[in-house]
């Protein structure tokens, strides 16, 4: 069993944004083929600004724990800035994960880019954040561990 630390655990117990959204502008689910962890993410968004956020994460403590930062840090970004958003920033905001958890974060950056994808596609915008970016990118070699 992996230790986290007082911050993951807090985001863990009680995760931020956990839920659904009615109307959302946007959604986005990535799933992780080696252990079967679920992230959906939805997102509100006004004159280009993420005004909202939530998500529903099927997966371990680390998953969890990064989506609930992650929602919490798309929050007032453009699109834009949203995209530029990695993995490590989630981590980073929890105060470090475990070494073999530390990929467990990727779920909420992939479902993020997918949910803006989806947006993006769907309102013909061409965003600098997706450009490369494939969307049917299933194992982004996260390297998770089962629990
Ligand atoms: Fe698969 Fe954490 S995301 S074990």
């Amino acid at each position: 069993m992996a230790m986290y630390n007082d911050k993951v655990m807090e985001h863990f117990m009680h995760p931020h944004n956990a839920g659904d959204m009615e109307n959302p502008s946007a959604v986005g689910e990535f799933g992780s083929p080696v252990c079967g962890d679920l992230m959906q993410i939805y997102l509100k968004i006004e004159d280009g600004i993420i005004v909202d956020a939530k998500f529903r994460t099927f997966g371990c403590g680390s998953a969890i724990a990064s989506s609930s930062v992650a929602t919490d840090m798309v929050k007032g970004k453009t699109l834009e800035e949203a995209l530029a958003l990695t993995n490590q920033n989630f981590v980073d905001e929890l105060g470090g994960l475990p070494g073999p958890k530390l990929h467990c974060s990727m779920l909420s950056e992939q479902a993020i880019k997918r949910a803006i994808y989806n947006y993006a596609q769907e309102h013909g915008l061409e965003l600098e954040g997706l450009k490369g970016y494939d969307p049917t990118v299933e194992d982004i070699d996260h390297g998770c561990e089962e629990e």
